[in-house]
């Protein structure tokens, strides 16, 4: 991908940057900054500079990188840097930085970059475990979070060295969603927190034989836009996708399937412990009765018999039916062509679901589109048209539901 050109109305992103090994994954992020247009403005630390040089943040922003107040003051006086800023994001930061923002100190470009912002400020830290769970650390953070500031949790995983745990600096994919859903919405909700959700996504497969399936056209866009912005408002998010193309998101845990019968599978198992599930997969009704294990071949002058097709089981019907957890919730997805609500409103009733997403499909409407328009039906009574709009709104739409309905 190019860069795409700089526009004078670009959101201005002010990226600081710690002094921790993360410092590396900053870059990732300042890539996917300018690629999709920001104007960013590098302000690493002192401390910074020994991960990662101002070379590199300046080739990579196209723009000179300070550090300290008095570099090029003529230029830049040190207020103006927060003050004309959109969003101030910190990736990693480490624990002294959380410190210094939580007190309010100013001894550099960037503490006093926070001071003068007057824009959202999303802080990604990236520390050892123990200095995560240090109480001084959790009143900074709490101090900061009261106070409006943006603290995202820190990954689990590998940190430097051999030890794992909870303080990895989540990966700049998911930093850079949080800071594009910042800039859009003003806020990050984070009311999926602690939940566990299961989201199908893509078209289940039926095969034939080992060159040939049923299949459909559904390309998992929808899903997956289901999974990121789950995955921003704070949920554990487990991805069903049944033969999507679309990169894994990060953050999330993907489990590929292929059939109708893999799905129901997978879906069962991974509700055990979920609070909602949303299936968003378009599932084949129907599969061949039989696979013929070699390739079916034409015989010349010979038609080829009927293809016998059996009924696969409605995964939806059934989580519907017997819910793995008191409280779960269900969500369904329902593609019509026509009679759009009055089928809508059937097929709720007839699956049992708390919430059918009606969308309308054919004619170039939905399948492997980038926007959407449905309407969310409530076995409740609810009806919200959402109109046509980006995947994600659409998804976002269905958490805000979600989110209300769990309490
Ligand atoms: N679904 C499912 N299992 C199936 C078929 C569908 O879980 N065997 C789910 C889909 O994931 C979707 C919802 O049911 O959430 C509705 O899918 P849709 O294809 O619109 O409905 P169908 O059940 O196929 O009904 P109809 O053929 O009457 O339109």
């Amino acid at each position: 991908m190019n860069a795409r050109p700089e526009q004078p109305d670009a959101p201005r992103v002010v990226l600081g940057v710690s002094g921790g090994i993360a410092a590396y994954k900053a870059c990732e992020l300042l890539r996917r900054f300018t690629e999709s247009g920001h104007q960013v403005t590098v302000v690493p630390t002192a401390a910074a500079l020994h991960f990662v040089g101002e070379a590199t943040w300046a080739a990579l922003s196209g723009r000179p990188a300070a550090t300290e107040t008095w570099d090029r003051v003529h230029e830049v006086p040190h207020v103006r840097i927060g003050r004309e800023a959109d969003l101030v994001v910190v990736a990693p930061t480490t624990a002294d930085m959380l410190a210094k923002a939580a007190h309010g100190l100013a001894d550099d470009l960037l503490t006093n970059t926070l001071l003068t912002a007057g824009c959202p400020v999303v802080l990604a830290p990236a520390m050892h475990t123990e200095m995560w769970e240090h109480p001084a650390t959790r009143e900074n953070v709490a101090t900061l979070r009261r106070r409006g500031v943006i603290v995202l949790e820190p990954a689990v995983g590998r940190l430097t060295g051999a030890d794992t745990g909870k303080g990895r600096l989540p990966e700049p994919e998911q930093i850079f969603e949080a800071c594009r859903r910042v800039l859009a919405r003003g806020r990050l909700e984070q009311d999926l927190a602690g939940r566990h959700v299961v989201i199908s996504a893509g078209g289940t497969r039926e095969p034939l034989d080992p060159v040939r399936f049923l299949g459909n056209h559904s390309s998992g866009k929808q899903g997956y836009a289901l999974a990121t912005t789950a995955a921003a408002r704070g949920a554990r998010v487990t991805l069903l996708s049944a033969n999507a193309t679309l990169p894994d998101p990060a953050g999330v845990d993907v489990v590929h399937v292929s059939t109708a019968l893999q799905l129901r599978e997978a879906a069962l198992k991974a509700v055990l412990d979920a609070d909602a599930v949303v299936m968003a997969a378009a599932v084949a009704d129907f599969r061949p009765a039989e696979y013929a294990t070699g390739k079916i071949k034409k015989v010349d002058g010979v038609d080829q018999p009927p293809i016998a097709l059996v009924r696969n089981p409605d995964i939806l019907a059934e989580l519907s039916a017997r819910r793995a957890r008191p409280g779960q919730l269900v969500v369904g997805f329902a593609a019509e062509t026509d009679d759009v609500l009055a089928n809508g409103r059937a097929k709720l009733a007839r699956k049992r679901c708390d919430l059918l997403v009606v969308n309308e499909v054919g004619g170039g409407k939905a399948f492997g589109q980038d926007t959407n328009a449905a309407v969310l039906l409530g076995a409740d009574g609810a009806e919200i048209a959402v109109p046509d709009g980006p995947k994600e709104a659409l998804a976002d739409r269905v958490w805000d539901e979600v989110a209300a309905r769990l309490g």
